[in-house]
């Protein structure tokens, strides 16, 4: 995202453009809100307040969410536990307004880290894809990985799903039960997970599992009715208690070190799932540079929204897709720093389904 500021209008128009887009298929209460705070002169103001990065929309509503679950008494808190209110614009514009200066705080030190481990489905199927084009064994950074629960692939149970068969792969016992529909009717051909012997997430802030208040964050990164999700997420913070995964605080913009880590008879592999919708230019072009300049052959796998990677070449999607799903590509960066993207397909942003065209 850029550094300049933006008119109120364009705020309106970002929050109407992107609550219509992300919410209205998922999570409708949410596209209403984000519709209110389009046309609310109170409310851009105060987000007009703060810089670009704490206008995306999702952090606004994730901080009322979280100063609810801390036990803020509004009868929005109902709405979000199920009740049906067409006023829940109303009632969100004066909860915020009630506790604008805890919500003026949230927007100044927290940043949107949902930690959405339905994305491992759809890492699953890149990391088979690349592991059987380089026939060899991955190391693995994931960037921007928050509390890195999406390391944990293997721990969880992953079925892949067709209108007549399913496969899985993963322990059957894993509290964390994950579910992939196949769009194209095809399914994966992964009994057995990649090989990665090494694995790293780096984030400019991680949170940490262990902490109260790093758990209420991710929850509160979670849409209110997505209950599936929630659990995912709750059962996925037990396992990572047990055995944490190795989650550093580095910004991807310094992500080069890191790169050197990896051992070097495994294929490196760099993986960004919405995360470089967040980086700044600057950042995106000095991450390219890194891998290009690896001196090693590194592929970056990435589920992001249409034009995120704007070398990617998309086709036309097809059109019974929501507007929402996102695009799953690798970008190849060879020792000669040649640079080749592959579009393999379609998904939900948050893996609940794939319409996948590559091989696995
Ligand atoms: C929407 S979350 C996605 C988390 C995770 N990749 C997933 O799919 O579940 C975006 C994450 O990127 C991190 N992030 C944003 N900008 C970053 C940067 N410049 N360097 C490192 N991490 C960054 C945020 O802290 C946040 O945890």
């Amino acid at each position: 995202m850029e550094a300049l500021a933006r008119s109120l209008d364009d705020l309106g128009t970002y929050f109407s453009t992107y609550g219509a887009a992300t919410f209205a298929t998922d999570e409708p209460v949410y596209d209403d809100i984000c519709q209110m705070i389009a046309a609310d002169a109170d409310l851009l103001a105060l987000l007009g307040a703060h810089d670009r990065d704490a206008q995306q929309p999702n952090l606004i509503l994730n901080a009322v969410k979280y100063l609810l679950s801390a036990g803020a008494h509004h009868p929005l808190g109902a709405v979000y536990d199920g009740r049906r209110d067409p006023a829940v614009g109303d009632l969100f514009r004066d909860f915020v307004l009630t506790n604008s200066a805890a919500i003026d705080e949230l927007l100044r030190s927290r940043r949107t880290q949902t930690n959405e481990v339905g994305r491992s489905a759809l890492l699953t199927l890149g990391m088979a894809h690349i592991a059987k084009r380089v026939n060899a064994p991955l190391a693995w950074v994931d960037l921007g990985t928050s509390a890195g629960l999406n390391l944990m692939i293997d721990k969880f149970r992953t079925t892949w799903t067709t209108a007549t068969a399913s496969r899985s792969a993963g322990p059957a016992d894993s509290a964390v039960q994950l579910r992939c529909e196949m769009l194209n009717g095809v399914l994966p051909e992964i009994d057995e997970f990649p090989e990665i012997p090494w694995r790293v997430g780096i984030d400019r802030a991680p949170l940490d599992v262990s902490r109260h208040q790093d758990r209420r964050w991710l929850e509160a990164c979670v849409w209110p009715s997505r209950h599936d999700r929630a659990e995912r997420l709750s059962a996925a913070i037990s396992i990572a208690a047990e055995s944490p995964p190795d989650v550093r605080p580095v910004d991807v913009a310094d992500i080069a070190p890191v790169l050197a880590e990896a051992p070097q008879d495994a294929h490196l592999v760099v993986t960004s799932t919405w995360v470089w919708y967040y980086l700044a230019d600057g950042v995106r072009s000095t991450a390219v540079e890194a891998l290009a300049g690896a001196g090693r052959p590194v592929t970056l796998l990435s589920l992001e929204g249409q034009g995120v990677i704007s070398s990617v070449p998309v086709p036309e999607m097809p059109q019974l897709l929501p507007e929402a799903a996102s695009v799953l590509a690798t970008s190849d960066f060879s020792e000669a720093r040649d640079r080749r993207d592959e579009f393999l397909g379609w998904a939900h942003p948050h893996g609940q389904w794939a319409d996948w065209g590559a091989i696995v």
